[in-house]
């Protein structure tokens, strides 16, 4: 496995350009199998979890072709297969948004339950249960849930929980069902929005997407006729450079990105003392060298706090300002690099959900690892500002949510260096 050594004590300065969104991508991949006819899809990231997704249409019999700016051509015309294996679903639990598009299009799907996973429990029962309401018939056996259905039936989805890729796979399953679909208590993430956006870019009929009420009209079929979609910007990403330019006292600028879906975040970083200015697609920050404030947070679904920047923001207060109480509300158990930080001189305190950290004036470099994605960025954002050298180990992690990240860091100044094992 691959490590990432990073020399702590660089400022970061200069210009980068973010990627698209993995989040937004692997839905998008995901509903392209429900159009008739080849889609092209651009502003793909150059991830891991994007080759997983193209593993698991390949393996369906689904005719993908990459051109080396990573614009994916998708043809599911061809597809044999309705079958997400285990060996798949395990390393990416987003393997579960192939289910609602092919159990619209196709009736059928043998789709593996996804596991435990690090950051919490993680059921899948609302997905199951909206289908199981449109007129599916699914059972778990083995660990797969086997689905079988005529054309499914719009109806009425009141969501007990707000779910992100729950209302992107009931959303995928509506759009073809018959008469209309209303989703009560849906997720407002910009990337569902961008796949609603490209489901009616083929002809779907989904109103009210950024808001909590969606309301779908069935249609017989969709079809790309040539469309090319492009992805949105990463918000994650975007957020995670600010967040480390933020902690090292410098002065970058971040291209191609949507400023205008990052308010929770540019807000909290404001106030932890940065100088924002924003244009249309670019964001710069200036920290102009000073050591930020310490920022309290609390995750929810969008629009508030994101989940997916909480262990960034923890390691800008281990070295912040004054104290700093992060709550996590939406997973259970997404604090693993707290443990990891602590082993780097960091001053945090849990009380069940929620971190309370005191800034200390340094991190000292040592090795460490975590079991997701965002914490193992959090471990690289304090590698940068700790002194000495810091292994990050098991970023294959990372790997799988950010393209090129030694590359990004190491052109705006950061020294820091992948090592194969
Ligand atoms: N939940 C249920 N039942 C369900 C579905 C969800 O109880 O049927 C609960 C979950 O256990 C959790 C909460 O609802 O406590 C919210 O989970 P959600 O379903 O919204 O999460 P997700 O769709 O599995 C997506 C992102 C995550 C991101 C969360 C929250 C993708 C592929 N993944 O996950 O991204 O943290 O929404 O915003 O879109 C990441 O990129 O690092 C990542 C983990």
């Amino acid at each position: 496995m691959d490590k990432l050594i990073i020399s702590g004590g660089c400022t970061l300065n200069g210009e980068i350009r973010i990627s698209g969104a993995k989040n937004a991508a692997l839905p998008i991949l995901a509903a392209s199998l429900l159009s008739e006819t080849p889609v092209v899809i651009g502003n793909i990231p150059h991830l891991h979890d994007i080759t997983t997704t193209m593993e698991l249409l390949g393996g369906m019999g689904v005719q993908l072709v990459v051109d080396e700016k990573m614009n994916i051509e998708v043809d599911s015309s061809s597809i044999n297969r309705f079958y997400a294996p285990y060996d798949v679903v395990k390393t990416m639990r987003a393997s579960i948004l192939v289910l609602g598009p092919l159990v619209a299009r196709f009736g059928q799907a043998n789709v593996s339950l996804p596991g435990g996973c690090a950051i919490g429990t993680r059921p899948v029962n609302l997905h199951l249960e909206g289908l199981t309401r449109m007129g599916a018939e699914l059972s778990v056996e083995k660990g797969y849930i086997k689905a079988r259905a005529g054309r499914l039936k719009g109806c009425r989805l009141m969501l007990d929980q707000i779910t992100v890729t729950g209302t992107e796979n009931l959303m995928m399953a509506a759009v073809l069902a018959e008469g209309k679909t209303v989703i009560e208590n849906a997720a407002l993430e910009p990337e569902v929005v961008d796949l609603a956006n490209f489901l009616n870019a083929m002809g779907a009929r989904i109103e009210g997407a950024g808001t909590n009420v969606l309301e779908i009209q069935g249609v017989e079929s969709l079809s790309a006729d040539g469309l090319r979609y492009d992805i949105l910007p990463d918000r994650i990403e975007t957020g995670t450079y600010l967040v480390a330019a933020a902690m090292t006292g410098g002065h970058v600028k971040l291209k191609n990105v949507r400023p205008d879906i990052l308010d929770a975040v540019l807000d909290k970083l404001e106030e932890a003392g940065a100088d924002i200015q924003v244009a249309e697609d670019s964001i710069e920050l200036d920290m102009k060298g000073k050591r930020p404030r310490s920022v309290s947070i609390r995750t929810a679904p969008y629009p508030a706090f994101p989940t997916d920047m909480q262990a960034q923001l923890t390691a800008m207060n281990a070295i912040a300002d004054g104290v700093g109480i992060m709550t996590e509300t939406v997973f259970e158990n997404r604090f693993m690099h707290v443990q990891e930080m602590q082993r780097m001189g960091a001053n945090i305190r849990m009380e069940s959900n929620t971190a309370i950290c005191t800034g200390v004036p340094r991190l000292t470099g040592a090795p460490v690892m975590a079991t997701d994605l965002r914490a193992s960025a959090s471990l690289v954002l304090a590698g940068l500002v700790a002194e000495g050298e810091t292994v990050v180990d098991r970023i294959y992690h990372i790997d799988r949510g950010y393209e090129c990240i030694e590359e990004k860091l190491a052109q705006l100044g950061a020294v820091i260096r992948r090592v194969p094992h």
